[in-house]
């Protein structure tokens, strides 16, 4: 086991945990998007941020993929952390103002709509990821797919046609956090 500290208490998480596995097994929240327990963690979102101090230096570090490490000094509500946090969920409500996910997340953190907010997108892809790796991962099929990169890099089908492998079981649709999943292939939703 390794002991380290969360928030002033001590805590111990078996080797290989992530920060955010010993956090949630002890009953600290850290918010998250694009974590989900079955899948593997893809740090995507950043919404998981925390503080670290390791003896040397504190850095902001994403609680999801962290690995545990003795001694270390781990904050979750830190300034720092609010404020890095606050940044994150502006910019998923700007982008998805009309996802309750991400609503509940505004109301949280008090965060409403900037002057930078997309008109006339409600539900936006955040590029989470949870729809994709849910398919490969837990359907066991690959009937979604990240196409491109940068700026274009986007959710589709394996060569955006309609995918043979896709057994419609809708899971996609049931973990996307932003009900872009719906927009994006609105076949997938249709009885
Ligand atoms: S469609 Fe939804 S689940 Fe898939 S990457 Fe976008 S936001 Fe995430
Ligand atoms: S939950 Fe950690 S980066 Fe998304």
């Amino acid at each position: 086991m390794i002991t380290f500290n969360i928030n002033g208490k001590e805590v111990q998480g078996e080797d290989g945990w992530t920060i955010l596995e010993v956090a949630r097994w002890h009953g600290i929240d850290i918010p998250t998007l694009c974590h989900h327990e079955a899948l593997e963690p893809y740090g995507a979102c950043r919404l998981c941020v925390v503080e670290v101090d390791d003896g040397r230096r504190s850095r902001v570090v994403i609680s999801c993929m962290y690995p545990i490490k003795p001694g270390i000094k781990v904050q979750t509500d830190s300034p720092r952390v609010a404020n890095v946090r606050r940044w994150i969920v502006q910019l998923l409500l700007d982008e998805s103002p009309g996802a309750p996910k991400i609503q509940e997340l505004a109301k949280t953190f008090g965060v409403t709509p900037s002057r930078f907010k997309k008109e006339g997108v409600d539900f936006a892809c955040h590029l989470c990821g949870l729809c994709v790796r849910t398919c490969q991962e837990v359907a066991g099929v690959q009937a979604l797919t990240f196409s491109n990169r940068g700026l274009r890099k986007e959710i589709a089908t394996p060569y955006h046609q309609r995918s043979a492998d896709c057994i419609r079981c809708g899971t996609c649709l049931y973990v996307c956090p932003t009900g872009a999943m719906e927009q994006l292939f609105p076949q997938l939703s249709a009885p």
